[in-house]
């Protein structure tokens, strides 16, 4: 059995489809205003720990499938210590993808710890008025390294540092035990 320690970083990598506001999220999250127009990909952003709620230095990658390969985006996921798949709430074809191919890429590229912790994240909640959270129990259960489940929007920066926060909280005070089975032939 080999126990992981808990990391004095944490490094969060942003994924999902394109246009789902992965670096809206970032922008706003760093310039605390929205902006319309944002670059296809941010510039990896380390946030010092003295402004992170739990005092951690915070490392955040943003993903984009239009400028990098898919061998690239491997290489970030397994450097990662939690992933963010974001959905936008008004589009169903984004949150299905999050079971479809997602989900299964993240596991295809953590060979030896599956249990990687995931956040889902549904942005874009000021387009619509009511909850998608009830669609996402039925991928909760199917893949237990969903950590938990978070609705925001970059827009109106609804939760939006709630969702670094607790993507930080999902390392530093993980749900499942964190430790993996080295496997012994
Ligand atoms: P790729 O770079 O293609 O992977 O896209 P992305 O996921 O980084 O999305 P991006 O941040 O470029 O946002 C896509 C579009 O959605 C832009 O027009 C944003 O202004 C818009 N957008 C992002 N977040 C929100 C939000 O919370 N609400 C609304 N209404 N629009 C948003």
């Amino acid at each position: 059995m080999v126990y992981e320690s808990i990391p004095r970083t944490v490094r969060i990598i942003l994924l999902g489809e394109p246009g789902v506001g992965k670096t809206s999220l970032i922008l706003s999250l760093v310039t605390e205003e929205f902006t319309e127009h944002v670059p296809p990909k941010a510039e990896e952003i380390t946030i010092p720990a003295d402004v992170t709620p739990e005092q951690v230095p915070t490392n955040i990658v943003d993903v984009c499938l239009n400028e990098q390969t898919l061998e690239q985006v491997a290489e970030e996921i397994e450097k990662a210590h939690v992933i963010c798949i974001v959905f936008s709430v008004d589009k169903q074809e984004t949150l299905d993808k999050i079971a479809s191919y997602w989900l299964p890429f993240v596991r295809d590229n953590c060979p030896n710890d599956h249990r990687k912790p995931v956040i889902l994240v549904g942005n874009k909640i000021d387009l619509i008025d009511y909850s998608i959270i009830d669609n996402i129990w039925d991928i909760a259960e199917e893949y237990p390294e969903v950590d938990r489940c978070i609705e925001c929007s970059a827009k109106t920066l609804t939760n939006v540092s709630e969702m670094f926060y607790n993507a930080q909280k999902a390392v530093l005070h993980p749900i499942h035990p964190i430790y993996s089975i080295e496997e012994q032939e």
